[in-house]
């Protein structure tokens, strides 16, 4: 192949393919633009987002407020590292801080990073405050947890295809069942040592599993009774993704700690925080902890664009009520196809179950057609499809996406 001379979708497939590492399996779309809830492809095929880059595209793809900011501050200063100040550091940890009411914010760029700084912060919090013997500290998570791809992350995942054969893994963690207050309780119990508990309020890769009523208001009282920091990771469910602010807020819940990442910059660069009160973050000082992008002027820009996008734009209400405008079209949906087993989700965070049907067709095949037609979706799984548009989208826009799906799957079954 002329590479030079070829510019279609296969072209920059191949591209990746022959010198990009094979650590993902996208579906064979190329796209480039974007603007709110829609993608446009190479070709100039229009779709639906209705992935939004695993929810971190919240307030629509290339919002005009955040592109503005991230372009004006671009052009006057992108990096210091942290061994200056800059003059939007602070500005930002104010804004951050008062926004979601906790007394110090550290800045990282990823999730994943987000959620090393949460499990250090608890750790020392442990032997300075509440005195767990030197490196004895352990960290409770749930079964099913999914928060990045670091060697911390994978040694606490329960999923194989995360840890398997990436080993030896961290020492000083282990799990409890997701949606389980009584092994969460029997877990703190047996183990005088647990600094923490991380959680994702919803549990967004596992497949969009909602726990009960009262489960985080429950882990709460727990983490309270026994003096156990709560971490909640609502770097997928925060952010209005789940018709509220965060999706602890339905519980009215303040976690210990707040791990925010994702549409904390509109889809636009790796921004990442990590909230918590003076008692927890004060435990790391100079040298222990940072990175040299952490809290740059761009990402500290564009992240109070993002943060006030959010809010001028009710972007929680409009989630929570085209949330129940899409669950009840696929609800009805479900009553016309037998592939579809289950809808669940909160908010824009959904997800329908695909039994495998025709000649061993599954949720990847429902996906590519979905694209085939107009609408972008990933399957997670092998058997779920989490349908998370831009949370900008209209009533309209989600009845035409419903269109889409249902004209999708009722052809192919
Ligand atoms: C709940 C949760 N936590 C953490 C992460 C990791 O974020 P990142 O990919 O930015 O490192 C993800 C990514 O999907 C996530 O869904």
């Amino acid at each position: 192949m002329v590479y030079s001379e070829i510019k279609s979708s296969e072209y920059f497939i191949e591209l990746e393919h022959r010198f990009g590492a094979h650590n993902y399996h996208p579906l064979p779309v190329v796209l480039e633009r974007g603007e709110g809830v829609y993608m446009w492809d190479v070709d100039g095929k229009q779709y639906f987002d209705f992935l939004s880059a695993y929810s971190a595209v919240n307030q629509g793809h290339c919002h005009p407020r955040i592109i503005k900011a991230m372009i004006e501050q671009a052009g006057k200063l992108t990096l210091t590292s942290r061994a200056f100040h800059n003059n939007l550091l602070g500005e930002y940890e104010k804004f951050i801080t008062a926004y979601f009411g906790y007394d110090k914010v550290l800045p990282m760029n990823t999730g994943v990073e987000g959620g090393e700084t949460a499990i250090k912060l608890a750790r020392r919090w442990a032997y300075t405050i509440k005195g767990i013997p030197e490196n004895q500290a352990h960290v409770l998570f749930a079964e099913g947890n999914f928060w990045g791809r670091t060697l911390a992350a994978i040694s606490s995942s329960s999923d194989p295809s995360s840890f398997a054969g990436f080993g030896p893994y961290m020492p000083g963690f282990s799990l409890v069942p997701y949606n389980n207050l009584q092994a969460l309780e029997n877990a703190f119990i047996t183990n005088p040592n647990i600094a923490a508990f991380m959680f994702e309020p919803i549990q967004g890769e596992a497949g969009v599993i909602v726990p009960d009523e009262g489960y985080i208001s429950g882990i709460r009282e727990l983490c309270s009774k026994y003096n156990v920091l709560m971490i909640a990771d609502e770097i997928q469910t925060g952010l209005c993704r789940t018709g509220k602010m965060l999706a602890c807020d339905y519980e009215n819940v303040k976690p210990d700690i707040l791990i925010l990442g994702k549409a904390l910059s509109g889809g636009t660069m790796p921004v990442s925080a990590v909230l918590c009160n003076d008692e927890i973050m004060l435990g790391i000082r100079p040298g222990e902890h940072g990175s040299t992008y952490g809290g740059n002027p761009v990402a500290c820009a564009v992240a109070m664009e993002a943060l006030k996008v959010l809010k001028d734009e009710d972007l929680a209400e409009n989630a929570f009520e085209m949330g129940i405008v899409f669950r009840s079209r696929m609800d009805q949906l479900m009553k016309k196809t037998s592939i579809i087993t289950l809808v669940r989700g909160k908010g824009l965070l959904n997800a329908i179950v695909i039994k495998p049907f025709g000649e061993n067709k599954t949720a990847y095949d429902v996906c590519l057609a979905l694209c085939k037609n107009g609408l972008l979706a990933k399957q997670t799984h092998g058997d779920i499809i989490r349908f998370a548009p831009p949370l900008v989208i209209t009533e309209k826009q989600i009845h035409q996406a419903c269109d889409i799906i249902e004209k999708t799957i009722l052809a192919l079954c």
